[in-house]
């Protein structure tokens, strides 16, 4: 998978575009466009918080990659004016790895962990106890010395995010307060956070220009923030002073993002349907391995916004590619 294939891959992020990212992110809720429904919910929790001089109850955030969830645990920090900490499921390794961790929060801090359904299960476990009532019970020494300590926590808010809230244990998705699902976002949304990364990027945008990126950036404005970054370059090299649709258009042509905003794998996914299994239903594994994807990327990074577009549909039987798949790719649905 190649980097300008996907335009989701925070890994793939070298230093530069890390700290141009990090710039891009919202600090207050206010400046984060979209999401109308979580954010008014979470005014409510963060302002009850506050007046109560309590740490936020535990947030969970769902969706796919690119949606703000690590930006939102951020805003979340800055709002209730404390620390956060930030960590991920699988950077969590043992028991005591998450005692370390827990034992430097102050009163109220906010603890992130990304990729919370790839906590190890015996930290999950512990986990429990820490949320629930701020303690956790560990085991010291070996042998006939071992004994186990009770040990005391401040209390705290986690927030986990995660892309996949059905990979979480019932246990660990009771202990969240607030649950939160993240949605893609809308053209309007997505059009305004393109204006304000313009502004951040100190570029010059014509309202057609972002709209046309907001409609091919798949509802997220990670990706969004990637085609900008790109286009941008593109303008530059044109001498063009103003990003404009058609600029836009020419780039993103160039990139291989058609008119809905898939990419390449996007477009080898549906042509892989239609075209060897004629439309399906075809299971995901095999999918998989005819696109050279992990099933797992397919199905946390591919398919879900095709799912929301309507291109596919699961079915007991494995994936379909409907109707709107195949004129969107030009070509004839079989007659039934
Ligand atoms: N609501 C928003 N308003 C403005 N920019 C956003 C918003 N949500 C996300 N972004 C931008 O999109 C990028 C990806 O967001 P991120 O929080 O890393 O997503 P996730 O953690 O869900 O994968 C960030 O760099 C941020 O600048
Ligand atoms: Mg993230």
């Amino acid at each position: 998978m190649t980097e300008d294939a996907r335009f989701v891959t925070p890994d793939t992020l070298d230093d530069g575009e890390a700290s141009l990212e990090k710039s891009l992110r919202p600090q207050r809720l206010a400046q984060y466009i979209g999401q109308d429904q979580v954010k008014t919910e979470l005014q409510v929790y963060i302002a009850a918080a506050k007046q109560r001089q309590e740490s936020l109850d535990h947030v969970l955030l769902y969706g796919p990659p690119g949606l703000g969830k690590t930006t939102l645990a951020m805003v979340i920090a800055n709002e209730m004016q404390v620390s956060i900490r930030t960590t991920s499921g699988p950077a969590i390794e043992r028991p005591g790895d998450l005692v370390a961790i827990l034992n430097e929060l102050e009163p109220g801090d906010v603890l992130f962990i990304d990729e919370i359904h790839r906590l190890p299960k015996v930290v999950e476990e512990m986990l429990y106890s820490a949320m629930e009532d701020f303690f956790v019970d560990i085991i010291i020494g070996q042998g006939p010395t071992a004994h186990p300590v009770h040990f005391p926590l401040p209390p705290f808010t986690l927030i986990g995010a995660t892309t996949r809230a059905g990979l979480l244990s019932a246990p660990l998705r009771d202990r969240f307060g607030i649950v939160a699902h993240m949605a893609y976002y809308d053209e309007s949304a997505l059009t305004e956070i393109v204006q304000r990364s313009a502004d951040i990027f100190d570029t010059q945008i014509a309202g057609t220009g972002a709209h046309e990126i907001a409609r091919r950036s798949r509802g997220t404005p990670r990706i969004a923030n990637r085609l900008l970054k790109r286009i941008r370059d593109f303008a530059q090299v044109a001498q063009q002073d103003t990003i404009d649709q058609s600029i836009v258009q020419r780039a993103l042509q160039l990139l291989q993002v058609d008119t809905r905003g898939l990419d390449v794998v996007d477009q080898k996914l549906l042509h892989t349907m239609i075209e060897f299994y004629n439309g399906g239903p075809v299971g995901l594994s095999t999918l998989a391995a005819n696109i050279g994807e992990e099933t797992d990327t397919i199905e946390e990074m591919y398919e879900p916004y095709l799912l929301q577009i309507g291109f596919i549909k699961r079915t007991p039987r494995g994936r379909i590619a409907t109707e709107l798949a195949y004129q969107h790719l030009g070509l004839t649905p079989p007659t039934k």
